[in-house]
């Protein structure tokens, strides 16, 4: 079976070093924030070129301290999209306010023009650009446009480790970055964690403080704050992995180009390729009438694939609301039937990503 994704991959990639550091953390008697979490955080702002980092939970609590930093909350209005992981989302159901969904370009980002109408429309306290899938979405326009309605942007760097917009990383653009350590990221752990990265010293000093419980000092709560750290163990294991990520970027970018260079006869829509950004490829994303049909075909010949995601955000259950939909999601709508993510991850051999390419073109001719 070729896996779409395969942390244990990942893990065994690099097990020596990661079984030495768990030993050394459970030998150090000391779990929570520790010396680990703040070695992590100082290479991890040095890696994307911010002032402050913070070692946080997981990725939807990142985006959670990095809005109620900046004052979100209840009755407030956030713009962001649809076509995102859900978490984008509960982040900003869990501070009390409410999203307002824009579209996304067919390189499944943030549709500049929709943001500037909807900021035109409502008073929106923030913008939450999402880099799905590691495309970077256009920050000098969302910025620019942001500025001049003076609101702070927020971005979604999930799925983004170590992705380049003009030559910058992304989460160096707005007031806060948002990253994801869960397992199948480009950067991930063995188990749960995140990391809110900013230049901005007032966001990280309130961030700092909701991290846990509202201490400014400790048992004295300045502020009503949560619990969000992250463990001394993932945070070891993630300092290992980001000596690895640009390594393993630059692997995911090899099986990507293997994939535009060997799926060209097709029939399928590929991953947009900017000249301006740099592409990690956490996921590799095509777009056909027959996703259904190749997906089962697929699964027949033992190839994994994934569906990210089958319903947008404004169709599900819980965010079901014609409020937070004031303009047209069209390609939002269209492309959740049609997009399927093939097999990417670093491990990938050159002989399953031919496999793969064969069997899509033996499928779709
Ligand atoms: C785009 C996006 N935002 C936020 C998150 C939330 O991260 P976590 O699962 O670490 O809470 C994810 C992870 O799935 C994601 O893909």
């Amino acid at each position: 079976m070729i896996l779409q994704c395969n942390p244990k991959a990942s893990y065994f990639a690099h097990k020596k070093e990661i079984d030495e550091v768990v030993s050394r953390v459970l030998d150090s008697g000391w779990y929570i924030l520790g010396d680990e979490c703040f070695a992590f955080e100082r290479e991890f702002s040095q890696f994307n070129q911010n002032d402050f980092a913070l070692g946080v939970a997981s990725g939807t609590d990142a985006l959670e301290l990095a809005l109620r930093a900046i004052g979100v909350g209840g009755g407030d209005q956030v713009i962001t999209v649809s076509h995102t992981a859900v978490a984008t989302v509960s982040a900003i159901s869990r501070v009390g306010a409410e999203p307002v969904f824009v579209d996304i370009l067919d390189d499944y980002t943030l549709d500049p023009e929709q943001l500037e109408m909807a900021l035109k429309q409502i008073k929106a306290k923030v913008v939450i650009a999402v880099h799905l899938y590691g495309q970077p979405a256009d920050m000098d326009l969302i910025m620019a446009i942001a500025e001049q309605f003076d609101v702070p942007v927020i971005e979604d760097c999930a799925q983004s480790h170590g992705a380049l917009f003009n030559g910058k990383k992304v989460g160096s653009f707005g007031i806060a970055g948002c990253f994801s350590f869960y397992p199948t990221k480009n950067l991930g752990a063995i188990g749960d964690g995140g990391m809110l990265v900013t230049s901005n010293k007032e966001v990280y000093e309130a961030a700092k403080i909701i991290r846990q419980y509202g201490w400014k000092e400790r048992y004295i709560s300045e502020v009503q704050g949560i619990n969000s750290r992250l463990d001394e163990l993932q945070a070891a294991i993630l300092r290992i992995k980001l000596k690895y990520l640009q390594q393993s970027n630059q692997q995911r970018q090899k099986i990507a180009q293997f994939y535009f260079d060997n799926l060209s006869d097709t029939h399928l829509f590929f991953p947009a390729k900017r000249s301006i950004t740099e592409h990690v490829f956490h996921q590799f994303v095509v777009r056909t009438q027959n996703r259904d049909y190749l997906q089962s075909h697929l699964s027949d010949k033992q190839i994994g694939t994934a569906v990210h995601y089958p319903k947008p955000v404004h169709q599900q259950p819980a965010y079901k609301n014609p409020k937070f939909c004031p303009l047209p999601l069209t390609n939002t709508e269209r492309f959740c039937s049609q997009i399927l993510s093939l097999p990417m991850y670093p491990e990938l051999s050159d002989n399953e990503v031919a496999k793969v390419c064969n069997a899509v073109n033996s499928i779709l001719s």
